[in-house]
């Protein structure tokens, strides 16, 4: 397409053009958009759409390039949180700011030490006050005088002194979006600077907590360097004050994030040119102060993540509606990309297939829910009469993106993979229908009575049924779908041998029958470990003809008898995500979730995972 934007970021520098809203490595050849050598096609193809796709060595560089010219800079993880990603940032040596006990616990399991971690929030938990002393957090960004109180007693209780900073309100509008203006008067976010004295009092006045300096977070977006300046201004002041007060000094001040980024034609100022006048100001505004330079933190999350990152998506359905452009559906939308819709956010949008059309058309990129404020971005140009199926690219979608994905309409959340050199790495996988499911809680209870459907019987396997069940097991074995197997080896000899003991302690072969043909059956067998004796596994199938006759339910309740009668306390088994019509009986059976073996089957088509599940079996 002509308006094929450039792909070169010339990032940083005063004056400099407009950075691109593409990752650094990202290029549009004639075979389409590829980044860091890896075409989108062959990943949409290969992972599905939606995918967001980062490209991991512009991650590093921009994460090294803030730590080049801030001294001290911890991600602020809210922005992304995939723990493939926290590790690049950690192992480019910048620490972490989490707000929630989900993020520190996705700090903790990316393999990082609590020591990198600061915790911040406007309402935090005792608990997760509690687990902030517990793993040694590097600080606790104090929010109110209430909050310092119990973090005083969850630090006692562990017996350390933590380092703490006082979350401070500056009352300086950030000029972003007023959803996210965060330093503004009558914000609910730090403690109103008339109240700040009395929060350093308290906080020196705890043993178990030490006082290390102030902190502000002015809003997110933020396009000018005024704003951080008189922000500086105001901690410098309050600093002066505390010293004339409480005879305390402050070693850091922590400027919090916010940098902007281009989404589209948004100039944000140059991190070096950002670095150097607030550093600036802060050794002039302490030396007039008559104080020792304190150390700058800086806590961006936007700024490292957004622009590395692109999401692709595949073209629908395509609607002339009378008043405005043409609207082009894309299989994703608000829940993948929520920020159009909450801060009227906009973005840069290619096609990323190949060239097909040196025509364009104006279109409105709706998405696919059931809203009709999903709208993607209005009124952008993309390559005439896009095909059904066609790729488009949007730029710049790393940050609040994935981290505010929801399940609306029960779409699970997409795919994230990284790219460097060549070579894709996956970091998340797609959200599947199993994944959507794993909360459910189904009723609990006794095992359902269930009665066999007309005709059919439910009893145990006799050695005549052998070549009718091998038949049958035979022919759900070719569907290649629903079953482990892809290879029959047992013979009609070998079952005849097992079916003659069916039911004993330590499994039970259980068939239905139609007439003398075997319909269905099930496997229920216990482990013999003493330590794990209390539970059996089960394998259940049905022939193809018979299904959805509540087949499948006689025989599962059969087994269960079983389970109870010989003393199992426990079944599991294992499922295919992809057998809703299996999952919902088990369900409907009072199984749950226990977990997802990834690749656990190699078939031949590829692998499968599976998804484990359970229930517990009452005594009678
Ligand atoms: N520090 C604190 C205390 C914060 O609250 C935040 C973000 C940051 C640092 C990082 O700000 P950043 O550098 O990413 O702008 N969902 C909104 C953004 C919310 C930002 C919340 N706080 C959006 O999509 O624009």
């Amino acid at each position: 397409m002509p308006e094929r934007p450039s792909l070169r970021l010339d990032d940083a520098g005063p004056g400099s053009r407009t950075p691109s809203p593409w990752p650094r490595n990202a290029t549009f050849t004639p075979r389409g958009l590829e980044i860091a050598g890896v075409s989108a096609e062959e990943l949409a193809a290969r992972h599905g759409t939606p995918l967001l796709i980062v490209d991991e060595n512009d991650l590093r560089a921009r994460c090294r390039q803030v730590r080049e010219v801030f001294s001290r800079v911890l991600y602020a993880v809210k922005a992304f949180t995939a723990q493939a990603l926290l590790r690049v940032v950690a192992e480019e040596g910048l620490d972490l700011l989490v707000s929630s006990e989900g993020e520190l616990e996705a700090c903790t399991r990316a393999g990082i030490r609590g020591d990198r971690i600061w915790f911040h929030g406007n309402n935090k938990s005792d608990r997760e006050l509690a687990l902030a002393a517990e793993r040694r957090v590097g600080a606790v960004i104090v929010d109110n005088v209430d909050e310092i109180e119990r973090l005083t007693r969850e630090a006692t209780v562990q017996g350390i002194e933590l380092p703490v900073l006082l979350r401070v309100l500056p009352e300086v509008e950030a000029r972003t979006h007023p959803a996210i203006e965060t330093g503004a008067k009558g914000s609910k976010f730090g403690t109103p600077l008339g109240d700040a004295l009395e929060a350093v009092r308290a906080v020196r006045a705890a043993t178990s907590l030490r006082f290390e300096g102030l902190h502000a977070h002015i809003g997110s977006q933020v396009l000018a360097a005024e704003p951080y300046l008189r922000t500086v201004d105001t901690l410098l002041d309050l600093l002066r004050d505390l010293r004339r007060d409480l005879g305390v000094t402050a070693r850091i001040l922590d400027i919090g994030g916010g940098f902007g980024v281009t989404y589209a034609d948004e100039t944000p100022l140059g991190l070096a040119e950002l670095a150097s006048t607030v550093l600036a100001r802060v050794r002039a505004g302490a030396a007039e102060r008559g104080l020792d330079a304190p150390q700058v933190v800086v806590e961006p999350g936007r700024s490292l993540v957004a622009n590395t990152t692109i999401t692709l998506y595949r073209t629908g359905a395509r609607k002339h509606v009378a008043g405005s452009p043409t609207l082009l559906a894309i299989d994703g939308g608000m829940a993948d990309n929520i920020r159009p819709m909450l801060y009227g956010a906009r973005f840069t949008i290619a096609a990323a297939g190949p060239l097909m059309s040196e025509q364009t058309e104006r279109v409105t990129l709706v998405g696919r829910h059931c809203e009709s404020g999903d709208v993607l971005a209005d009124d952008v140009t993309v390559p005439a009469h896009l095909a059904p199926g066609s790729l488009i690219a949007v730029a710049s979608t790393g940050a609040y993106t994935y981290s505010m994905a929801s399940t609306y309409n029960r779409v699970g959340r997409p795919a994230v993979v990284s790219v460097v050199a060549g070579r894709s790495r996956m970091w998340v996988r797609r959200e599947d229908p199993a994944d959507l499911d794993r909360l459910e809680v189904p009723p609990a209870g006794a095992i359902p009575q269930v009665q066999p459907p007309e005709g059919i019987a439910i009893r145990a396997a006799r050695p005549q049924d052998a070549a009718s069940f091998l038949r049958m097991w035979k022919a759900v074995v070719a569907e290649g779908v629903h079953v482990r197997t892809e290879q029959v080896r047992g013979t009609v000899r070998s079952y005849r041998r097992r079916f003659r003991e069916p039911w004993s302690d330590r499994e039970a072969w259980v068939v239905a029958v139609e007439g003398g043909r075997v319909v269905g059956n099930l496997h229920i067998q216990r482990e013999e470990h003493p330590v794990t004796r209390h539970v059996a596994t089960l394998g259940l199938a049905v022939d193809a003809a018979f299904r959805s006759r509540g087949i499948g339910a006689a025989l599962l309740a059969e087994a269960l008898r079983w389970a109870q009668r010989v003393g199992v306390e426990k079944v599991e088994l294992s499922v295919f995500p992809t057998n809703a019509a299996a999952i919902a009986l088990y369900r409907r059976f009072g199984f749950v979730d226990e977990g997802r073996l990834v690749k656990r089957s190699r078939k031949s088509y590829g692998y499968e995972d599976e998804i484990l599940m359970a229930r517990w079996i009452e005594r009678d």
